[in-house]
């Protein structure tokens, strides 16, 4: 008799605007999923909503022991197959290198970003890796593949951007390396680069924000839909040559200083 062995995804900012559409399209798809984020009460309505195969896990994406336990949770649901890290949020007021009026920018801000999304991203990547390293491979000779997320303030930072452009790059610049190295145990590893995307927080920011936002983005003109970002991740995460690349998702929107 065989039994069939459940994939697991586990997403990271799960219950945010982009990793909420990410659960709901692999759940959709008949993966078990955890949802690994702080946000106790988005996540709980989400993991209601979706009833089957899915569940919370209370994760601090900078932490190695709550990634390890969420990790153990995606262990109790099936085989560990594919992680998308899609957190964030906001750490500090942008600011200039040296503000107008001459004192320098706060290193503390520049470092709690680079933790959240530079070092987080690494411990989500490492950990979860690790995990996959020691499963059974496909029949391809696959374990698993990652999906990250950088910015296209990786490449065009705003002013004030520094800390959040350099968390970015970052990530960009960990995606060859990662996937040069888990080459080894049969990981892939991608990144995507979004431009702005219309997540329910950036619904609230007004309609005239909203038609400046994308009045910059050549085509279409408008933000990017979080389902076009899950869709995009999916894509990466089980299309089986694409490997090492950043993706941009942007409408061919290039950002300008300001
Ligand atoms: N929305 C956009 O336009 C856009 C554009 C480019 C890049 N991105 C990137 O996409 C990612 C997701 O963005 P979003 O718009 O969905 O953000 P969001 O704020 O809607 O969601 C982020 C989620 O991450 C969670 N989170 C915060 N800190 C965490 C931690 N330490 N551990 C675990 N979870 C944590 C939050 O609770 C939240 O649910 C971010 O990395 C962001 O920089 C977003």
């Amino acid at each position: 008799m065989t039994t069939s062995v459940t994939n697991v995804a586990l997403v990271t900012g799960g219950a945010g605007g982009l990793g909420e559409a990410v659960v709901r399209r692999l759940h959709k798809s008949g993966m078990a999923v955890v949802v690994a984020d702080l946000a106790d009460d988005r996540a709980g309505r989400l993991v209601d909503d979706l009833g089957d195969r899915v569940r919370y896990a209370r994760t601090d994406v900078t932490s190695e022991e709550s990634v390890q336990a969420a990790l153990d949770v995606a262990a109790a649901m099936g085989t560990l197959r594919h992680i998308v890290i899609a957190h964030g949020g906001s750490v500090g007021a942008s600011e200039r290198v040296v503000k107008r009026d001459g004192t320098p920018a706060s290193l503390e801000v520049f470092t709690k970003t680079l933790e959240l999304y530079l070092v987080g991203t690494y411990n989500v990547l490492r950990l979860g890796a690790a995990r996959m390293a020691v499963g059974e491979p496909t029949a391809a000779g696959e374990r698993g593949s990652v999906v990250a997320t950088a910015s296209i303030a990786a490449y065009e930072g705003q002013i004030g951007q520094s800390a959040y452009t350099a968390a970015k790059a970052g990530v960009v610049g960990l995606t060859l390396v990662a996937a040069r190295d888990l080459s080894a145990v049969g990981i892939r590893v991608n990144t995507i680069a979004p431009g702005t995307m219309l997540t329910p927080l950036m619904e609230t920011v007004g309609e005239e924000a909203l038609a400046k936002f994308s009045s910059s983005v050549p085509f279409p003109k408008r933000l990017g839909a979080p389902e076009e970002f899950a869709a995009l991740a999916e894509h990466l995460l089980t299309n089986g040559y694409i490997n090492g690349e950043v993706v941009r998702l942007d409408g061919a929107q290039r950002f300008g200083p300001r």
